[in-house]
């Protein structure tokens, strides 16, 4: 059976790809954003993952504001990066899993969620950073399947929606038969605003509220409409949907490993998390 040993939470902001292609980790701006990445290293050697099922918000390089599928599940067997116009280096390919992709596919269908499937997927920045960050060595020793959550033309699905969504893809990662060890990823966030009036809107206290709620009540984050989001996160802060799909496919006892915050990489709070998550062991009757 495939097992969830976990869930990573980090920041996707593409300008961590120069930092890295220039070898800047320790620069002092730099240093406190990568410092946060340590004891991902270390954890990720212990635990030693085969798959991440990664949840993530697609920019307008795989798809655009013409097609902008709410939710769409990656089920290729590689993903292809492209320039995105960002002046970083182009990423290697990421190794995809199609089995485990449609076996997802199919549970959530079933579970009544009617998502895109694409047999051919580019991954942009919201993937290939947080790869980068997590496995900086030459090679990426996972296959992914990458989950696509719209954050960027609304209407946007609610939180609650996406926590859901997160539910059944652990469901269906538990029922799985094969012997994986699957972390779950959420990318984005925390508050940002990269455009209009508040351009720059950053929100320390709320994000310390997220960042406390959701490893023991992601249902109060899950209560929050789209707008109070936007209120209280930015306009890009809403890539916090991400995180949400990340906490609710940790079925177990989930508890906060670390936890690194630092204020601003680029326009944005930048937060890096480790969850463990424990099977639930049932108790025999005596
Ligand atoms: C930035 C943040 C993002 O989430 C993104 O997708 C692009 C840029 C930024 O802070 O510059
Ligand atoms: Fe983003």
């Amino acid at each position: 059976m495939a097992q969830i040993i976990g869930g990573v939470g980090t920041t996707h902001v593409p300008s961590i790809g120069k930092a890295i292609a220039e070898n800047k980790q320790n620069d002092p701006y730099w240093k406190p954003f990568f410092k946060g990445f340590d004891y991902v290293h270390y954890w990720l050697a212990r635990t030693k993952p085969d798959v991440a099922v990664v949840f993530y918000n697609d920019h307008g390089l795989n798809f655009f504001l013409d097609k902008l599928p709410t939710f769409a599940v990656g089920a290729a067997n590689e993903y292809r990066s492209e320039d995105e116009g960002w002046g970083i280096p182009v990423s290697r390919p990421v190794p995809g899993d199609a089995a485990l992709s449609w076996h997802l596919i199919n549970a959530l269908v079933a579970d009544e969620f009617d998502v895109t499937t694409c047999q051919e997927m580019l991954i942009d920045h919201a993937v290939t950073i947080p790869m980068a960050l997590m496995w900086p060595g030459p090679t990426w020793p996972v296959r992914i399947v990458p989950i696509e959550i719209n954050t960027v033309q609304h209407p946007l699905p609610t939180l609650a929606r996406c926590f859901k969504l997160g539910r059944s893809i652990g469901r269906a990662l538990e029922s799985y038969e094969r012997n994986l060890r699957v972390v779950v990823v959420g990318t984005g966030g925390l508050s940002h605003q990269l455009d209009g009036a508040r351009a720059g809107f950053i929100n320390k206290e709320f994000d310390e509220l997220c960042l406390n709620k959701i490893v023991a009540e992601p249902e109060a984050l899950a209560r929050y409409s789209i707008h109070e989001w936007v209120k209280q996160s930015g306009s890009q802060g809403v890539e916090f949907l991400n995180w949400m799909a990340m906490r609710g496919a940790l079925t177990g006892r989930v508890s906060e490993l670390n936890r690194n915050y630092h204020i601003p990489i680029s326009n944005t709070a930048a937060a890096t998390v480790v969850y463990d998550n424990q099977r639930n062991v049932e108790r025999k009757a005596a």
